[in-house]
């Protein structure tokens, strides 16, 4: 049997765990708003319509940030639609999703919805359709305390209190054929610099993330990032990335090693930021807001856009994440922990219904898809200071990737507690024998192994009639010997290793 090694040294650090790192998305699309966060007369809503019990499971998810309100639906929308009295609200075509929009839920909804879930609001602009004046004028109305028109409207609908949103993003995906207002890298270049120099002058606390590209295989992608920093650098403190992995393929292998490209996406836009930095001689450093991740069975969505005409809130993209998809979420937060150093704020899309760790139906329950826990546990360990990690282990062939490790790993060490985390996926379908070496952190003692392995039932799925069938469970307690210890990773799985300091419960 392969054995690979693991050599922990809290000498090397990467940077604190952000919780920011742990964010999701609402956007207005099929039923993550209508029917997930928000139904009224749902047996377990309050009298504002929030879902009690989609609330409850946001909490337990342990989600920090959440994008809103698109998305793709952000390039058509009109914050103001979304405000005031229910009744007066327009219904609107929204194009993004070939969707009715009755703007029910609008911002001060969701402001409410984000404090009842103890999430910090990240709110979009619409750069596709709209500028900087309305951008200026959301900003005012949010963010600005009273005694202006905008803010006094928003103190007229309840909301005394200015909403102190700190997360800014500058539109969504301009540089898609798909995006309406779609955009040229010097088109929105110039519009993103622009409008954030001007919401820096109402609010010079935000921050602001300029977009990226699309994903990695865009044809612009890298030129798209460089000319639009050229224009936004000094302006902006995030650069977007957004990615989705298909498994609808049934190529296992690739699907697993995912998070190489992930990877690699990670250091193609450090690498491109930098360059930028460089030429305009800017110290510093940019990070990115991977504000859109996921697995997303995508090659199914044109049949759900297909089958209809103009409705409200139709049933899009609600993918049955499977026990793989799990392990491959999983091994996709490990590369977002270990770039710590330069991501910044990450959001997993979506977080009700549309390619969701949440799944509900609507007027009934709502249950934890399989990529809801390997997303909660890590948000809950890790805790504390990434640390590099350099395993020793035996690779496997993909045909996407190439030669790629079996295993991928990263730790965090918490230096109140001491207690040390490591995430480790082994992506083979054998079992993994894993020799720690932890000598650099004298007195640790295995307080518990958890793991989420797909290797026996791949396909299984969390359904309203079986919302366990896939959970972690725990393994036997690591042991440890002179700084040692061994485990076993199942195969195809997603694993928590937690030690503690010996005497500390
Ligand atoms: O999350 C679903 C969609 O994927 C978003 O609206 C868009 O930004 C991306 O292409």
């Amino acid at each position: 049997m392969r054995t690979a090694q693991l050599t922990i040294d809290p000498a090397f650090t990467i940077g604190p765990a952000d919780r920011r790192l742990f964010g999701s998305f609402v956007e207005h699309m099929g039923r993550c708003v209508y029917g997930g966060v928000y139904e009224p007369g749902h047996p377990t809503a309050d009298g504002r319509g929030l879902r009690g019990d989609v609330l409850a499971l946001t909490r337990e998810l342990g989600v920090s940030v959440v994008r809103y309100p698109g998305g793709n639906f952000v390039s058509g929308y009109r914050w103001e639609d979304g405000v005031g009295p229910v009744g007066d609200r327009p219904r609107r075509l929204d194009l993004a999703w070939k969707t009715i929009e009755t703007n029910a839920f609008g911002l001060d909804e969701f402001m409410t919805w984000a404090a009842e879930a103890g999430v910090e609001p990240m709110m979009a602009v619409n750069l596709g359709t709209r500028g900087v004046r309305e951008a200026l004028d959301l900003l005012e109305y949010a963010n600005h305390p009273g005694g202006t028109q905008l803010s006094d409207l928003r103190r007229k609908h309840g909301a005394e209190e200015p909403y102190g949103v700190r997360l800014w993003c500058l539109g969504n995906e301009l540089d898609g054929p798909w995006q309406v207002g779609h955009k040229t890298a010097d088109e929105y270049g110039r519009l993103a610099a622009e409008t954030a120099r001007a919401m820096k002058m109402i609010d010079p606390s935000i921050s602001l993330v300029a977009c990226g590209s699309s994903n990695r295989r865009m044809p612009t992608f890298a030129s798209w990032e460089a000319t639009v920093l050229e224009h936004t650098y000094e302006h902006v403190d995030y650069i977007s990335a957004h990615t989705y992995y298909d498994p609808s393929d049934g190529d296992r292998a690739s699907i697993l090693a995912s998070a190489v490209d992930m990877d690699n996406f990670i250091r193609d836009v450090v690498a491109t930021a930098d360059h930028v930095a460089a030429k305009q001689r800017h110290r510093r450093k940019l990070r990115i807001s991977f504000d859109e991740w996921n697995v997303w069975y995508e090659s199914r969505l044109q049949a759900d856009l297909d089958r209809r005409g103009w409705v409200e809130a139709p049933a899009l993209i609600e993918d049955d994440f499977t026990a793989v998809d799990a392990v491959v979420v999983g091994d996709l937060l490990i590369t977002l922990l270990r770039h710590a150093d330069r991501v910044g704020v990450a959001c997993q899309a979506q977080l009700a219904n549309v390619i969701a760790p949440i799944r509900t139906r609507t007027g009934g329950p709502a249950w934890r898809q399989s990529i809801f826990h390997p997303f909660a546990l890590t948000a809950r360990y890790a805790r504390g200071t990434v640390l590099r990690t350099e395993p020793v282990s035996p690779t496997y062939e993909t045909k996407k990737y190439g030669e790629v490790p079996v295993l991928d790993t990263v730790a965090v060490h918490d230096e109140e507690t001491g207690v040390l985390t490591v995430f480790a996926v082994n992506r083979g379908e054998t079992d993994l024998p894993l020799d720690l070496d932890l000598r650099g952190l004298p007195g640790l003692r295995g307080l518990a192994h958890t793991s989420l392995a797909a290797g026996d039932d791949p396909t299984a799925t969390n359904t309203e009639a079986e919302p366990e069938r896939v959970t972690p469970r725990e393994m036997n307690t690591p042991t440890t010997d002179g700084g040692r210890s061994s485990v076993l990773l199942p195969a195809v799985s997603w694993n928590v290793l937690r030690f503690a300091p010996t005497g500390d419960v």
